[in-house]
This record gives C-alpha cells, sequence and structure tokens, in this order.
C-alpha cells in the first residue's frame, strides 16, 4: 500500500512512496538520478537503455516517491543472478573474502536516488526498506561508491556490512563497496 515515509525530520510533507512503472517514467527517473548522483547527457542515454533492460529481467520492480504528481525518488532492483553483468564484476572480490554465497538467494539494490530538495527526510530509507519487504529473498546486496556518503550512512544503519571494498567496474572512476543485509532490513 502507497504511505507515507514517516520518518520525517520536521518536515511534513505529502509524499507518498508506491509501486512505479520505471520504463513508463524512466526519463523523470533519470532526472532524478541525474541531479542526485551528477550524470551528464551521454550518461543518461547510456543509463536509459541499461533502465530499460534491467526491469525486463525476473523479479525486477521499482518503487518511486511522488509529490504533486512529481518524482523525486525512487529505488529499484531484482534478484541476483549470477550470470547479470554486475554480479560477474563483483564475483571474485566476494570470493576472495569467502562471502560469494551472498550473490545467491538475494535481492539487489541497483539504484536509490533522492532529489536533493527531497534529501534527509526519510524518503530514502523507506524506498530501500519496502522494496526489500516485498522481497522473497531472505537478504539483500548493493554497491555503493566506496566514501563515507549518505548512502554508505544509511545503508549501515539499515544491517548493511561490507563485504568487499575497492571494487572497479570497467569504465567507472571511482571504486566501489559492495555491501550486504539480511532481510528484513533493520528499523530503528
Ligand atoms: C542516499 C540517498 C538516496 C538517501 O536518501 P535520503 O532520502 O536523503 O535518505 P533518508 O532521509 O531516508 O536517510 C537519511 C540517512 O542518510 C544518512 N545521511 C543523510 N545525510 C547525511 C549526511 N549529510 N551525512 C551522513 N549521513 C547522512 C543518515 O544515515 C541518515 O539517517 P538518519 O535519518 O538516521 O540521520 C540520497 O542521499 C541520494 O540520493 N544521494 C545521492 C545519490 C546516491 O548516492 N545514491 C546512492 C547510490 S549507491
Amino acid at each position: 500500500m502507497p504511505h507515507s515515509p514517516g520518518h520525517g525530520h520536521g518536515h511534513p510533507d505529502d509524499v507518498v512512496i508506491g509501486p512505479l512503472d520505471l520504463p513508463a517514467h524512466v526519463d523523470e527517473a533519470l532526472a532524478v538520478q541525474a541531479v542526485a548522483f551528477g550524470l551528464g547527457a551521454d550518461e543518461v542515454a547510456v543509463r536509459r537503455q541499461i533502465v530499460l533492460r534491467h526491469m525486463s529481467y525476473p523479479g525486477a520492480r521499482a518503487l518511486g516517491a511522488t509529490t504533486g504528481g512529481r518524482l523525486v525518488g525512487f529505488v529499484y532492483g531484482m534478484p541476483n543472478d549470477r550470470s547479470h553483468w554486475w554480479s560477474t564484476v563483483v564475483e571474485p572480490y566476494l570470493r576472495s573474502g569467502g562471502h560469494d554465497h551472498w550473490l545467491d538467494d538475494s535481492f539487489v539494490i541497483t539504484e536509490l536516488h533522492v532529489h536533493p530538495g527531497h534529501q534527509n527526510r526519510g524518503i530514502g530509507r523507506a524506498l530501500i526498506t519496502d522494496i526489500t519487504d516485498g522481497a522473497a529473498e531472505p537478504r539483500s546486496i548493493l554497491s555503493a561508491i566506496d566514501i563515507e556518503s549518505p548512502a554508505r550512512a544509511l545503508y549501515r544503519s539499515l544491517g548493511y556490512t561490507d563485504l568487499a571494498r575497492h571494487v572497479l567496474f570497467p569504465s567507472a572512476p571511482m571504486p566501489y563497496a559492495v555491501m550486504g543485509a539480511p532481510l528484513p532490513l533493520r528499523r530503528r
């Protein structure tokens, strides 16, 4: 059921979290990601094809946060499949630490972004908690740029721990950390 994020920081607002038809709203979602994460027009065009492909995978799901009919945040993910590109990149890093079993029976958070004008009001926490609450898998994995960012702090507070650090994706200049958490995610 759509509902308000609730755990705000003194900013009662009318943000509603609910299922998002991401292929139909891919341009709005990428506009949020472009300003939240910093993507140029070329990267948006590349991501657009990737998002549409991802959403055709079995079990892929997306949730959106909307206010006044405008999308201000979104999350999407899917059950991990070891044959997917992301999984093949992180697998050797996880294996070297004895963590590659996290690639089985795991729900992957592929993207999570909240528009900067709406951050720090509980929307990101509500999006990732709601989408993983709907997962059949007993755990969740994701990758995040390997710096002390708001995203990394949020993931830790939800129970995600580091499974691998300094993970290099072809074509990405920054190293990533791979994190995993048992489901359901920790409530505060
Ligand atoms: C990560 C992101 C989605 C979080 O969304 P959000 O709606 O702002 O997050 P919430 O308000 O639900 O959660 C806030 C939590 O984030 C962390 N956080 C937020 N701002 C922070 C800051 N400036 N410094 C450290 N931690 C911070 C805290 O853990 C905070 O928890 P708290 O509420 O207990 O204080 C958002 O910051 C974002 O879109 N960032 C840019 C894109 C990005 O990095 N996406 C993730 C890619 S892996």
